[in-house]
């Protein structure tokens, strides 16, 4: 999640993500099947989501996250495959090449990303991606941890990087 923060305050002029260390480890190991499968139907993982408290328009919020991702182990044929094709940047382009009906040149496209992107129940969701997008990301990076037991390193994190000539232009 610092990797997120940082990369999103790289990204500027977007807002910085409040960004907290201090999360003590657990000493107990996660139950299995938790883990969000991208070949789980949209039922599935909107109830997963709804588990930790978070709304389908959060979760449609967060999703934007893959605009910066890449594949490793879902097709060994497309490997390092990105999830839109402007992968160093944070953007919402990955939102529109999702949903459109081929996938963009060299980008590789999660079902399940593309089952949102398609599904009646959180469409208009999907389709107002952006706006409470870092307000999510603060909440997702201190699930179930009280923030006022962290420390607040935002200010630790870069200042303004101009990445304009990574842009790729359409
Ligand atoms: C329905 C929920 C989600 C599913 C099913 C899902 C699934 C996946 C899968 C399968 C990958 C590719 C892993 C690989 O093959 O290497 C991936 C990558 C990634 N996901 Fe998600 N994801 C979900 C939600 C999220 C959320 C909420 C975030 C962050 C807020 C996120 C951030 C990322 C990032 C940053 C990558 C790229 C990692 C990299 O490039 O190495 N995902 N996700």
């Amino acid at each position: 999640m610092l990797y997120k923060a940082a990369g999103c305050a790289a990204r500027r002029p977007y807002p910085f993500i409040n960004t907290y260390v201090g999360r003590k480890l657990s000493l107990n190991i996660a139950p299995d099947g938790l883990f969000p499968n991208p070949n789980s139907p949209v039922k599935v993982l909107t109830d997963r989501f709804a588990d930790m408290g978070f709304t389908i328009r959060e979760l449609m919020a967060l999703i934007g996250a893959h605009s910066t991702g890449k594949q490793c182990f879902q097709s060994s044929a497309s490997v390092n495959a990105s999830f839109d094709s402007t992968v160093d940047v944070w953007d919402v382009r990955f939102y529109s090449e999702t949903q459109s009906a081929s996938a963009a040149p060299g980008t590789f496209r999660l079902n399940s990303d593309v089952n949102f992107s398609h599904n009646a129940t959180n469409q208009q969701d999907y389709n107002r991606y952006g706006s409470p997008l870092l307000r999510r990301h603060e909440k997702m990076s201190l699930l179930g941890i009280d923030k006022n037991i962290l420390t607040d390193c935002t200010e630790l994190l870069l200042l303004s990087i101009n990445l304009k000539n990574l842009a790729v232009s359409h």
